[in-house]
């Protein structure tokens, strides 16, 4: 990969402090207790995590080793310990008195709701547990998920991890083809699913889905566990499906979580690359449990009366690791809601909040622009005073956004916690702990104690104060990946070898471009590598031409994003096409719904450009940067001199 210039442009000065009445009850109180706790870690970063994991979570059996790092980039955690999540999330609260306290509180999109208390989902996770285990399901098989946003979500999840079987959850926006490619790359032998889910007042026919993907004879799914929600006609294939309906009755609850080894895979998420196919991201139990834990704790300061609300699908990480795992671990209530943001409810999430005294609430810029946009008397004619801890996450906050937040929504008294973190690496990595440290607008501020980011070049060298660099993170954390799935040489190359690494000293690359400031604090601009964040949606531009050309109309394809003000990048194609095919609206809409059914809606292009030629470098390399910028409407910027035939670019142009 060349250097690209890496600019920012945003100067952003202001400071919001958090009141003393917050910082007064807040896990960490100061700036100084900010600074002791990064002190402690950087100086003993094992002792750190150890006493964490020692005071925070149940073991079986204790670890012999904190990190084994002895063969980069491989990290082994608390090596030899022994527990089990779901047995973290539900068992050791049982014998306290969150045994009745909420632990789910579930909103559905056409308002119907139900709340589970930790004994309930206790009993509801011991059930599924045996009903998988009466389908066959073996500890270390993978399990996939394609659910709607329901308690069975979480419920399957935290029965596969008490079992010892990994999940893979597929987000039910994905199409049947994603679903496929993922259920085989995982070597799935069952999936979860549901008949169908509410999204954006329609029901998304899941089942349907699953039984076009499980048309493949490469899936090896020889059962199919369906959950009734929508209660419309849904075709059963005897042997293979069950419903949940019919086996929850006689289920046992009887199920003892088995004691897993702290390196078990706990479960493969699959994310967006600058190439090639999705890859499987591995996240195993004892470090992930520790990492989700302390971070859900400290960065939303969780009190014993919270209600905790994330917005994100459990098919994401977010998901994952807050709105379940994290949540749970701690004890606290969490919500979940099955709706999007809909033109058709402009007040949807505001409704949530006042009905369930939502008190610390996480959500994605995207979200909050779509909101701005529907305008401020829904949040306005809301009582939301409940509230007094907000967050976003997915995708850099432009200072506006920020700014109503923190007025209209936050009411100016709740601080923002703007969270950068990825898939990768489990957990939130650089925030600010809202208590302890001030915010700016648009900054994710400082690093999570015991995670040494840095901003540096391609020598791994930290680059001066603002200057533009890639982000990189310096030593492990538990919460990181271990791998990807069937493929450990490309995660070493995808995120270990872009900088090399110096004296058996290894740098994750992350794939952003950031700067510091003169406090320190980091300003993520986004990806420097073909991946494209559209609504908080990470896509791979390779996933989507390859969809693309699989069109019998398309010869060769480009993507790249365009600033949207709603969802911060819309897609672009650029297409040729083959032989004697036209180009014209109906085949751009033909393309764009080609796109649909071989990704998911989240892919959609906004616009596909027809071409004759794609610009590119002598050695045959498309050169998006230029397409870029022609996306964008701007002037081409930088050198255009390897351009291989200037003629093309003055046709793209032209239009
Ligand atoms: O580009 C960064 C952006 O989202 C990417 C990770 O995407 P994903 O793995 O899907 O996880 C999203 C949720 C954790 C990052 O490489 N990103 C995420 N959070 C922020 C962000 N960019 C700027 N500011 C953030 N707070």
């Amino acid at each position: 990969m060349s250097q690209p210039t890496i600019e920012s442009i945003l100067q952003e000065n202001r400071l919001f402090h958090p009141s003393a009445e917050f910082s007064q009850t807040a896990r960490i109180k100061s700036l100084g207790e900010y600074r002791a706790l990064c002190d402690r870690a950087s100086a003993d970063p094992q002792a750190f995590w150890a006493d964490l994991a020692r005071q925070e979570l149940h073991w079986f059996q204790p670890w012999d080793s904190v990190l084994d790092w002895s063969d980069p980039p491989f990290a082994k955690w608390f090596t030899q310990g022994k527990l089990n999540l779901s047995y973290n999330c539900l068992d050791r609260h049982l014998t306290t008195d969150k045994r009745d306290k909420p632990a789910i509180v579930w909103e559905g999109e056409p308002g119907d709701s139900r709340t589970l208390t930790y004994a309930e989902l206790h009993q509801d996770v011991c059930k599924f547990a045996n009903v998988l285990k009466d389908l066959g399901v073996q500890k270390g098989d993978r399990v996939g998920i394609y659910m709607p946003m329901i308690p069975e979500a979480a419920i399957a999840m935290l029965a596969c991890a008490r079992i010892g079987a990994p999940h893979s959850v597929v987000f039910g926006g994905f199409s049947a083809e994603a679903l496929r490619d993922r259920l085989i790359d995982v070597e799935a032998n069952v999936v979860i699913t549901a008949d169908g889910g509410w999204r954006k007042d329609a029901i998304v026919p899941l089942k349907e889905q699953v039984d076009t993907a499980l048309k493949d004879a490469r899936v090896a799914v020889h059962h199919v566990l369906v959950v009734q929600r929508t209660g419309q006609a849904t075709a059963m294939e005897p042997g293979r499906d069950v419903w949940w309906h019919d086996l929850a009755p006689t289920a046992s609850t009887n199920c003892p979580a088995e004691p897993m080894d702290s390196e078990d895979m706990l479960f493969v998420l699959y994310t967006s690359g600058s190439t090639g196919k999705p890859k499987g991201v591995v996240h195993t139990t004892g470090g992930y449990n520790l990492y989700a834990h302390i971070t859900t704790q400290w960065i939303f300061d969780l009190q014993e009366n919270d209600v905790y609300w994330c917005t994100a699908d459990v098919g994401w990480i977010t998901g994952h690791t807050y709105v379940v795992y994290g949540v749970l671990s701690n004890g606290a209530t969490s919500v979940m809601y099955e709706g999007a943001p809909r033109g058709s409810n402009p007040g949807c999430f505001w409704d949530v909040i006042e009905k369930h005294q939502v008190s610390v609430f996480y959500t994605a810029p995207t979200a909050i622009r779509a909101f701005i946009k529907m305008g401020d008397e829904h949040p306005k004619a809301r009582d939301l005073s409940s509230l007094r801890l907000l967050g976003t996450v997915g995708e850099p906050i432009n200072p506006e956004a920020w700014m109503w937040y923190h007025t209209v929504i936050g009411g100016e008294r709740c601080p923002i916690v703007d969270t950068w973190w990825q898939t990768e690496t489990g957990g939130i990595m650089i925030t600010a702990l809202p208590g302890a440290i001030p915010t700016k607008p648009g900054s994710a501020t400082l690093p999570f104690p015991g995670i040494q980011a840095d901003v540096v070049d391609l020598e791994g060298n930290s680059v001066g104060v603002n200057e533009g660099g890639y982000l990189a993170v310096r030593y492990p954390h538990p919460g990181m990946m271990r791998t990807i799935y069937g493929d450990p040489d490309r995660f070493r190359r995808t995120y270990w070898e872009h900088i090399p690494p110096k004296d058996g000293n290894y740098l994750y690359f992350a794939g952003d471009g950031a700067r510091r400031d003169e406090d320190g604090y980091f300003w993520v601009m986004g990806r420097v590598d073909d991946v494209i964040n559209s609504a908080g949606h990470r896509l791979g531009t390779m996933e989507i031409e390859s969809a693309l050309v699989s069109h019998p109309a398309v010869a060769e394809a480009a993507v790249v994003g365009k600033p949207d003000d709603i969802k911060g990048e819309d897609i672009v194609a650029f297409v040729t096409l083959e032989g004697t095919h036209q180009s014209s609206e109906a085949l751009a809409k033909e393309l764009k719904q080609h796109v649909t059914k071989e990704i998911g809606a989240i892919a959609r292009p906004g616009e596909i450009r027809f071409a004759e030629a794609l610009p590119k470098t002598r050695s045959g390399k498309i050169m998006r940067r230029l397409l870029r910028d022609l996306a964008a409407g701007a002037e081409i910027s930088g050198d255009t001199s390897t351009l291989e035939d200037r003629g093309v670019l003055e046709k793209l142009r032209e239009g």
